[in-house]
């Protein structure tokens, strides 16, 4: 009996362990489809207690750079509403796309740029 029940639990075990393997396979495999379909990720930026006005802090490395397509893609960013205000992801595209680098500004501040 006692050994039955070792035998229950290692399997249990074993179990486990398959189907944490197997999240963590679904986990990495979404990831990549993530970047593809729905854009840069940086979690819902408007909660912060700046709100979407870029600091130092929360973008140490493009601080103070005015060229922000070296490191964003307007076809990368945009993409979707992670503040959950039910943004006009189109407009913003729209606007993005006629002011170009100048718009920027208009809803994410100065950046550090003199
Ligand atoms: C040298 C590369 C680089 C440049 C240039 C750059 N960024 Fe970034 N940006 C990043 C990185 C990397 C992140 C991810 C957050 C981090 O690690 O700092 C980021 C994050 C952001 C975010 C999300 C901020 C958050 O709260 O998480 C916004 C908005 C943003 N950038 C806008 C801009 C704008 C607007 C410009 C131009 C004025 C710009 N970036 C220039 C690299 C850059
Ligand atoms: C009309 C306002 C507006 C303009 C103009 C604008 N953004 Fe944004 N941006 C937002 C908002 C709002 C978010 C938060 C998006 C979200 O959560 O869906 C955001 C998010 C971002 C992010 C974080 C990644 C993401 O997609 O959520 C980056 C990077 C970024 N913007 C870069 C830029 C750059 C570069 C420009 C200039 C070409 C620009 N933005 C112009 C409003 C704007």
């Amino acid at each position: 009996m006692k050994h039955e029940r070792q035998n229950m639990k290692s399997e249990i075990r074993k179990q486990g362990f398959i189907v944490l393997l197997a999240s963590c396979i679904l986990l990495l495999s979404a990831c990549g489809e993530d970047n593809a379909v729905t854009g840069e990720d940086h979690g819902n930026i408007a909660a912060s207690e700046s709100g979407i006005i870029l600091t130092q802090g929360e973008h140490e490395i493009g601080w103070g750079k005015a060229a922000c397509f070296d490191c964003h893609n307007t076809e990368n960013i945009h993409q979707t509403d992670r503040t959950g205000t039910g943004l006009n992801l189109e407009a913003i595209e729209e606007l993005t796309k006629d002011g170009g680098l100048d718009s920027c500004a208009t809803c994410h501040g100065t950046n550090g740029v003199e």
